[in-house]
């Protein structure tokens, strides 16, 4: 019997979705570069189950059903390029290949113009969910052939994790919607993650609080509106003890926070797009000015700054703390959602913006309850511009935006950065000024350079000998 879908590359999440897959009534074929992990694998969790193994790509692609259903799940750069290029010349027209991997969307378009010269369907699949999400349930972002989607569409939606509101996988739009719908879910998953950091950093060196103290806080948000799975791993996180130390295991952690490069290509991508993104950006910052850990530990003993503690009622900061990682965290969403909307409309994507925040209320790192009242906001007006010109969000900022205020205030007083705070009470109280000061850049762009300038009193464009040479 022929195989219904093929996956290559056995890491964790290529084998961890195979095995979903299989799991919902399939046939898998697997293969893996080296062959050990593939024998592994079907002596292993595969056995007794309708999983392929195949230890040459010729044999791979002759059992597979036509037309052939490929998944590459190998790491993202040049190891898929070369397993494509192994691929392309095995199969035939109308086969279509997937890749699952966590690709710039540029690569995307290169391959999917390459796969359509062979006249093979391609499709690049943002998957979300880490290894667990891989094995029970992952978000999955398609996008590049439609026709291609057609193919696998059962499959996907039965692999993928059935949300709230339906599966939650949904063909996003044409060429690489797919993969940049991804990348902006990891400049989310930064922003998120930076965030809730810095509450911790707040309770820690502001309150003087425990993990312990501070899991409580994290669970207890995490039961209403902002309830959300980097919350509740947090939470889980700050309640792991140590077995050798009998100690927190997150105080034992090196504060150097890795990337792989998502978060910088969002905010690349924002640039590229002239999309407002700050607290994405400064979320990939915060990632690298912590990598500067010698430099900082110097630096520590030369540059003074003021006594970390808060003044203030701990009740009182905790409760105006959440105000702040609210507004933040819907910061992050909104300006996301917004440069998926310019993002769309520059590159063709013909996007749904509430189908995106459907497919993220399950599976995915940045689900989060407050995907509902999101999803409902860009349903109501597919013309809205920002998510905090929409209710609930209004009301939110309105409730909150002093809480943001006083924490980034008593932050930057007690000498604690906030970099994600502070960004975005910033993109808002920039998008809620009629009138910035940009007046003056655009003179003094003038002054040096004669780029000229309009009037708010007359149309037309000025330039100004501004001084006498
Ligand atoms: C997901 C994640 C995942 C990402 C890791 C690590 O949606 O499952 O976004 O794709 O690779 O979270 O990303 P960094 O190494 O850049 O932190």
């Amino acid at each position: 019997m022929k195989a219904d879908i093929g996956v290559v590359g056995m890491a964790v999440m290529g084998q961890n979705l195979a095995l979903n897959i299989e799991s919902k009534g399939y046939t898998v074929a697997v293969y893996n570069r080296t062959r050990e992990r593939t024998e592994e694998l079907a002596r292993g969790p595969a056995q007794g189950k309708r999983v392929v193994p195949a230890y040459s790509l010729p044999a791979f692609i002759a059992s597979l059903s036509r037309p052939r259903k490929v998944l590459v799940m190998v790491k993202a750069g040049a190891g898929t390029d070369a397993v494509l290029a192994e691929l392309f010349p095995l199969l035939e027209e109308g086969d279509l290949l997937m890749d699952g991997g966590n690709a710039h969307f540029a690569d995307t378009e290169r391959r999917l113009a390459e796969a359509e010269r062979r006249g093979l369907r391609y499709l690049g699949v943002g998957i979300s969910g880490g290894e667990y999400g891989a094995l029970h349930g992952p978000a999955i972002m398609p996008g590049g052939h439609r026709e291609g989607y057609a193919l696998v569409e059962e499959i996907l939606l039965r692999t993928a994790a059935q949300g709230p509101e339906g599966p939650c996988c949904t063909f996003l739009g044409p060429g690489s919607a797919g993969h940049y719908v991804k990348m902006v879910h990891n400049g989310i998953e930064y922003a998120i993650m930076q965030a809730i950091a810095e509450c911790y950093d707040l309770m820690k060196r502001g309150l003087s609080m425990t993990p312990e103290a501070m899991a409580e806080v994290f669970s207890d948000w995490n039961q209403g509106e902002l309830s959300g799975y980097i919350l509740e791993i947090t939470e889980k996180i700050l309640r792991y003890v140590d077995r050798e130390t009998g100690r927190p295991l997150v105080e034992f952690i090196l504060d150097t926070a890795q990337q792989k490069g998502t978060g910088k290509w969002s905010t690349q991508a924002a640039l590229d797009e002239g999309a407002c993104a700050p607290t994405i950006a400064a979320a990939v910052f915060a990632r690298i000015a912590s990598a500067l850990k010698e430099e900082r530990q110097a630096a520590a003993d030369v540059l003074p700054g003021p006594r970390a503690a808060f003044n203030g009622e701990r009740e009182v900061v905790l409760k105006e703390l959440f105000g702040a990682l609210y507004l933040t965290v819907v910061s992050a969403y909104a300006q996301g959602m917004r440069q998926l909307r310019q993002a769309s409309a520059e590159r063709g994507y013909t996007l749904s913006l509430p189908e995106v925040a459907r497919v993220w209320m399950d599976g995915c790192i940045i689900r989060s309850r407050l995907l509902f009242p999101i999803r409902k906001a860009l349903a109501a007006n597919a013309d809205l511009p920002l998510l905090f010109m929409a209710e609930p969000f209004i009301s939110r900022w309105t409730e909150h935006h002093e809480a943001l205020r006083n924490v980034v205030t008593r932050a930057h007083q007690a000498g604690i950065p906030v970099p994600a705070m502070s960004s975005s009470l910033d993109f808002v109280d920039a998008y809620r000024t009629a009138r910035l000061p940009a007046n003056v850049l655009q003179a003094q762009r003038d002054f040096f350079g004669a780029h000229t300038y309009q009037r708010v009193d007359r149309d037309g464009t000025f330039h100004t000998e501004w001084e006498m040479l």
